[in-house]
């Protein structure tokens, strides 16, 4: 008994050490590491992307507007977010297939519910996974995730590869804007008062942890 506890302090306090987990704003906790010390790890997950891109492949989509996205998109799970002329919106169907979205795995929704739980978000379960591939100048504009059903959940971001700028503005479009550099392994909870901040992602530099910068956001679309 005496053993186990000894054995979870150290645990703990090793967690602590590795992930440094610091809130950004009320609701909005990075967890950096988070992939490693709560997760399957960077080495499953990039396979795991391969495997996704192979059945549903990243694709530029294009906004309303008519313009083409820097940021080449695909998904995971019962909803995949897609857009076109016709709108922002989530799918059960790969519009380039016609097919189911590839399945979101328990490894994954396990590390969206416990980085969500770490950041105060009881049972959390995602039913989408947006996977989004950044090449050097590569980035995304200020925006609010507002395409799904309800902005109780939170939205879990996993980071992989090259690091990038994210960019956490306020509840309106000209609030400041604070940065914070994404690393590779890094999660990112943005929920409660945090869930409709405008966020972005300044151009990705090229740099030495890769050719390519992938981000996963978990979120609850119905
Ligand atoms: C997003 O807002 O969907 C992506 C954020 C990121 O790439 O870190
Ligand atoms: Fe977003």
């Amino acid at each position: 008994m005496a053993r186990q506890r000894t054995l979870d302090n150290a645990m703990g306090d090793l967690f602590e050490q590795e992930t440094q987990s610091r809130w950004l704003a009320p609701g909005a906790l990075h967890l950096p590491g988070g992939l490693d010390s709560l997760g399957p790890g960077s080495a499953w997950l990039l396979a795991w992307i391969g495997a996704v891109s192979s059945q549903a492949p990243f694709r530029h989509l294009r906004t309303p507007g008519g313009q083409s996205m820097s940021v080449a998109m695909t998904n995971a799970g019962p909803c995949g977010w897609v857009s076109d002329r016709r709108g922002y919106r989530y799918s059960p169907l790969d519009p380039l297939s016609q097919q189911p979205w590839p399945p979101l795995p328990r490894e994954l929704l396990t590390l969206a519910s416990d980085a969500a739980q770490a950041a105060g978000f009881a049972d959390f379960e995602p039913d989408a996974c947006l996977i989004n591939r950044y090449l050097p100048g590569a980035r995304m504009s200020l925006h609010q995730d507002r395409d799904e059903a309800s902005f109780a959940h939170p939205i879990v971001s996993v980071s992989l590869g090259l690091a990038a700028e994210f960019l956490l503005g306020g509840l309106t479009r000209g609030d400041t804007v604070q940065r914070q550099t994404l690393r590779s392994g890094d999660l990112l909870v943005l929920g409660g008062e945090a869930r409709l901040r405008f966020h972005g992602v300044a151009p990705v530099k090229a740099g030495a942890e890769g050719e390519l910068r992938f981000n996963l956001t978990l979120r609850r679309a119905q």
